[in-house]
């Protein structure tokens, strides 16, 4: 089998942060979320993988990801261009898949259990199609399906008003060749994209067997900033202890739950940090780090407080109030300055950037 993670779009919802790169390597716990899609699909079996790109700044991923030997997988890129919907991304990796049964793997989802149960079984099946699915609590924003008692699909409806389950699919798709075909066959929606769900449902009214496979355990889809700051605390609640032995940890430290720290990081004395935390390399913190806060390499933290917002790297925080639920791009500085006049708060920010006072 083969693996196919969509990671194209233009990620306008993940504005300013997709000024400067592509969604699907925004750090979750200090790892662009791309690479924990690439682990689902190691960890099934499935090493080779094409990654479709898209228009913004598709360099950056080939540069994270190169050919894929650092993380045991085989990587082909495969451009896509403009977003032209699911189905048309899916399209470009016809030649790519070539004749195999793949998995359909949006590159900015992440899932608690991983994909093994899901996937087994598929490639030998009868089934034209496995859906993930996941029981939610308003399926009126997610694409829904409708099951008959033998758990195969037998309808699927985008974002519907009365919804005929609370089954909602989750981005991870298995498909054999058929797929290609069905997509051949549809035409693009209102918003002038090639739906997967029309495709799926092509497949359905062909009389093909999709089957279905509710998974357990969280899944997060990181398309908009609060998405991205839950799938942080969600990833942190799983990690383990780990401290580097080239950091430094000055005296009068207290160090308080789980807590990961880079090499070169000094945490300077006098310094809080509550768990679950990972603090990246080379960087320099005083004050209160609280959980469910990811700081990436090259970080200052200067007599702040801050919990449960990721800094991404590169940056500079003296704030003298509590940064909490953020999530701050590269090379960014939060300065207190209360030396000089005039006195007032002061920004150069980006479009689409939202600052709370
Ligand atoms: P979306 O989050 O639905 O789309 P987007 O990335 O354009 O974001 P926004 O709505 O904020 O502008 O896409 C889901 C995933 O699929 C994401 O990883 C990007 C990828 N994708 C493609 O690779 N090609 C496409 O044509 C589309 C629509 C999405």
């Amino acid at each position: 089998m083969k693996g196919v993670i969509l990671a194209g779009g233009h990620g306008t919802r993940l504005r300013p942060l997709t000024h400067t790169g592509p969604k699907q390597l925004i750090p979750i716990a200090n790892k662009p979320v791309i690479l924990y899609a690439i682990e689902d699909l190691r960890d099934a079996g499935i090493t080779d993988i094409g990654i479709i790109l898209g228009t913004n700044m598709p360099e950056k991923i080939k540069n994270a990801l190169g050919d894929g030997s650092e993380f045991g997988v085989n990587i082909t890129y495969i451009m896509q261009g403009e977003p032209k919907g699911l189905a048309h991304a899916a399209a470009t990796a016809k030649d790519f898949v070539d004749g195999d049964s793949f998995v359909m793997y949006l590159g900015d989802n992440i899932l608690k259990s991983g994909i093994e149960e899901f996937v087994d079984g598929f490639d030998e099946s009868e089934f034209a199609s496995r859906l993930l699915l996941q029981e939610v609590e308003d399926p009126r924003q997610f694409g829904v399906a409708e099951l008959n008692n033998e758990g195969k699909i037998i309808n699927l409806v985008e974002k519907p008003e009365h919804p005929k389950s609370n089954l909602a699919l989750v981005g991870i798709y298995l498909f054999k060749n058929n797929i290609f075909d069905a997509i051949d066959k549809i035409k693009p929606s209102w918003r002038n994209e090639l739906e997967i769900t029309d495709a799926i449902q092509q497949l359905i009214d062909e009389k093909q067997s999709v089957d279905s496979f509710v998974v357990e355990g969280w899944w997060k889809d990181t398309g908009k900033p609060e998405d991205v700051l839950d799938a942080n605390q969600l990833i942190l609640e799983t990690i383990d202890d780990d401290i580097s032995d080239e950091a430094i940890i000055e005296d009068d430290v207290k160090l308080k739950g789980r807590i990961q720290i880079g090499k070169n990081t000094t945490i300077k004395s006098g310094t809080v940090i509550k768990g679950p935390v990972v603090i990246g390399e080379n960087c320099q913190i005083k004050g209160y780090v609280g959980p469910y806060t990811s700081i990436g390499d090259n970080t200052e933290i200067i007599e702040t407080e801050i919990d449960s917002s990721i800094i991404i790297g590169n940056s500079t925080i003296h704030s003298d109030k509590r940064i909490t639920e953020s999530l701050l791009g590269e090379n960014s500085k939060i300065i207190t300055d209360n030396e000089s006049y005039p006195k007032g708060r002061s920004f150069v920010i980006g479009e689409n950037s939202i600052v709370k006072l």
